[in-house]
């Protein structure tokens, strides 16, 4: 089968400038969907992300007999305080490592047989993560050797709760437990050795779960008994970030972004741009259900070097294609350490970018799970970049090109679809020029 591919291109710019609500948050609308779901009546959710990631979780649950309707930018979810009908159904989640890990989680105690798969990228992506800890649970879980497809299969109220002791800082293993663990009797342990997103954990305790966090010690007593609650979801970071690093190198820039989430666990990008020299602040800082936003305001800036370790890591996980391309900019020797985990996500995005960016000139060396780029201010471009279908290497590959001597033109922007539908139009709106290219 031939696939669609559209290459887009982007080309010098200046003066960006405006004024702008970034996309909604991909993790947190697909909480939001699958714990409304499981609420005892109808939650609405405003400013929903709908994009194709949140819409394979929205058509999970809705082949999973869970009613959901939309209207005008709100969307309604009737919860059946987790009850799903559909036995021996097929779920697909396309590209989104979120979408199916936390659904098989939510789905793995209750008492249902269900069949999991997705795109060529999720199938190649580790599940073993979330297989061990279900398995420990009681989970009745088959698996292509820790690959998709994915069985669960009813084992009649036999799951029980476990004290886990998280290894990787990973968001969903951990949403994947808790999510597992709401229905059961007893209490769940949950020990983080790298803490990383809480929005589960946000999201449960505003809709009433028993759940508490002391440093990096999560427990949760159950059953639960969620109770609906509005519920706004913020703008997301990860997508307002390609925006920042935009408008930071590229000249004469000035640009607001307005009510973005500021999650603790994901905005480790802040504090290592500010350290590296960028102009950003922040302002109209407030919680709205339990998640802090605010406004944010980012101008050109003179980059310099950063050493980045790998404490900070979790905290900045999806950022780092796009924090490699402030560091191409930056005077100096930047080094980067831990990112071992960036090579299990939609792409083996450490070799990906390595190889973007060494193709757009970029002094770069990889080694096993650390990366060293030398910046400069000036920075060649003209390459033809090879995205692997990831989303975040062409949203940080066109922005690249925003600042380079010579455009960028990648191979395919068919997946930015997955988390921010409009880059292309946002960028433009703000005076960037990406422009499709013509076969
Ligand atoms: C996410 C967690 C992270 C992140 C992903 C979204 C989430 O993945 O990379 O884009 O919403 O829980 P890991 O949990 O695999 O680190």
């Amino acid at each position: 089968m031939t696939k669609n591919t559209f290459t887009l291109k982007s080309l010098k710019s200046k003066c960006l400038a405006g004024k702008l609500s970034v996309p909604a948050d991909k993790s947190i609308s697909i909480r939001a969907l699958l714990i409304s779901a499981i609420c005892f009546g109808n939650t609405k959710v405003s400013n929903l992300l709908e994009s194709e990631d949140v819409k394979n979780t929205l058509n999970c649950l809705k082949k999973l007999g869970v009613k959901i309707l939309k209207k005008g930018n709100q969307f309604e979810i009737f919860g059946q305080g987790g009850f799903f009908e559909g036995s021996e159904k097929e779920l697909f989640l396309g590209n989104s490592g979120t979408g199916l890990r936390l659904l098989i989680g939510l789905l793995s105690t209750r008492n249902i047989n269900l069949n999991f798969t997705g795109d060529e990228s999720l199938s190649s992506r580790p599940m073993m993560r979330i297989i061990e800890p279900l398995k420990k649970m009681n989970v009745l879980i088959k698996h292509n050797n820790g690959f998709l497809p994915i069985r669960i299969e009813n084992n009649n109220d036999s799951s029980f709760p476990i004290k886990y002791s998280l290894q990787i800082g990973s968001a969903q293993v951990k949403s994947a437990i808790l999510l597992a663990s709401l229905s059961l009797s007893g209490t769940t342990i949950i020990k983080e050795k790298f803490p990383s997103r809480d929005h589960t954990e946000i999201l449960l305790k505003y809709l009433g779960a028993n759940i508490k966090k002391e440093k990096n010690i999560i427990t949760l007593k159950s059953p639960n008994f969620l109770k609906p609650k509005d519920i706004f979801v913020p703008g997301d970071f990860s997508s307002a970030a390609f925006l920042i690093v935009a408008a930071l190198i590229t000249k004469e820039s000035k640009v607001i972004l307005q009510n973005v989430g500021l999650n603790f666990f994901r905005t480790g990008l802040l504090e290592v741009l500010k350290k590296m020299n960028a102009k950003i602040d922040i302002f109209n800082k407030k919680l709205i259900n339990g998640e802090l936003i605010g406004d944010i305001i980012v101008e050109s800036s003179n980059l310099v070097s950063i050493d980045v370790n790998s404490n900070i890591a979790p905290r900045l996980i999806d950022e780092f294609p796009i924090l490699f391309v402030a560091a191409s900019f930056a005077s100096g020797k930047s080094t980067f350490k831990g990112l071992e985990e960036l090579k299990f996500k939609e792409s083996d995005r450490l070799k990906t970018m390595a190889v973007a960016l060494k193709g757009a000139g970029v002094q770069i060396s990889l080694k096993e799970d650390s990366l060293e780029i030398i910046g400069n201010k000036i920075q060649q471009g003209g390459n033809y970049v090879i995205t692997k279908s990831d989303h975040r290497i062409a949203m940080s590959m066109l922005t690249f090109g925003l600042a380079a001597e010579k455009s960028i033109t990648i191979d395919d922007s068919s997946m930015i679809k997955t988390s921010f539908p409009k880059f292309k139009e946002t960028m433009n709106s703000l005076n960037a020029s990406i422009r499709n290219v013509s076969k």
